[in-house]
């Protein structure tokens, strides 16, 4: 069986999961006071800005690279603000990594549906980071970023994993199908 990390007690770098538990509340904290809004439209501007490619998985963004038109379209609006709550939803619950994996493997289902691949969610690491650091400034400290970089590690494998769960199910689906009508 493989060894989470975050269930041993220890992340990189000789910070214990309290540690970095603690340190990503912090910042959750001035965010939802502060910035909550504006942490998600930036994240979808930088997103689509430093990733084009990935801008054509939403039906009505494809050709989206100003910064005003990204701010103003209504399904990116929409996108972040989803982010923004399931990021909520997680760090309520951010010591149950048994708890955050389901949300994120399910929700990596649902990416499954509208086209996305695990590695699309590479980007999404250094995208909050960047946010992050630059609307915080000097109160995002080396120590919180080391701790968001992480939590966005851990986002991502989940993301990824239920997309590859999901993968699997239509490939077997469509084996079942093949066959029943082949029969
Ligand atoms: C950075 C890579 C990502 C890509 C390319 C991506 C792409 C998408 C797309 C194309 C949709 C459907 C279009 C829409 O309804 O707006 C979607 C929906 C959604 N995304 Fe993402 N996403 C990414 C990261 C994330 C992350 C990090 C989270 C949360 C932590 C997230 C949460 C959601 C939610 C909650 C929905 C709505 C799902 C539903 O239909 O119920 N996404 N995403």
């Amino acid at each position: 069986m493989g060894c989470n990390t975050s269930r041993v007690g220890i992340t990189s770098n000789a910070m214990t999961a309290e540690q970095n538990h603690s340190l990503v509340r912090e910042i959750w904290g001035f965010v939802c006071n502060e910035h909550y809004e504006e942490v998600g439209i930036s994240f979808m501007i930088r997103l689509f800005q430093t990733h084009p490619e990935l801008r054509k998985l939403w039906i009505f963004a494809a050709n989206l690279d100003i910064e005003h038109d990204i701010r103003s379209n209504a399904q990116t609006r929409y996108h972040a603000a989803k982010i923004m709550y399931t990021l909520n939803e997680i760090i309520s619950h951010v010591e149950d990594y048994g708890k955050r994996r389901n949300i994120l493997e399910s929700l990596g289902k649902t990416h499954f549906t509208y086209d996305v691949k695990p590695s699309d969610f590479q980007a999404a690491e250094s995208t909050m980071v960047y946010v992050l650091d630059s609307i915080l400034g000097k109160r995002f400290t080396p120590r919180h970023k080391q701790a968001w970089s992480y939590l966005f590690q851990q986002i991502i494998v989940d993301l990824g994993r239920g997309v590859e769960q999901q993968v699997l199910c239509d490939g077997q689906l469509n084996a079942v199908l093949h066959q029943t009508s082949s029969k």
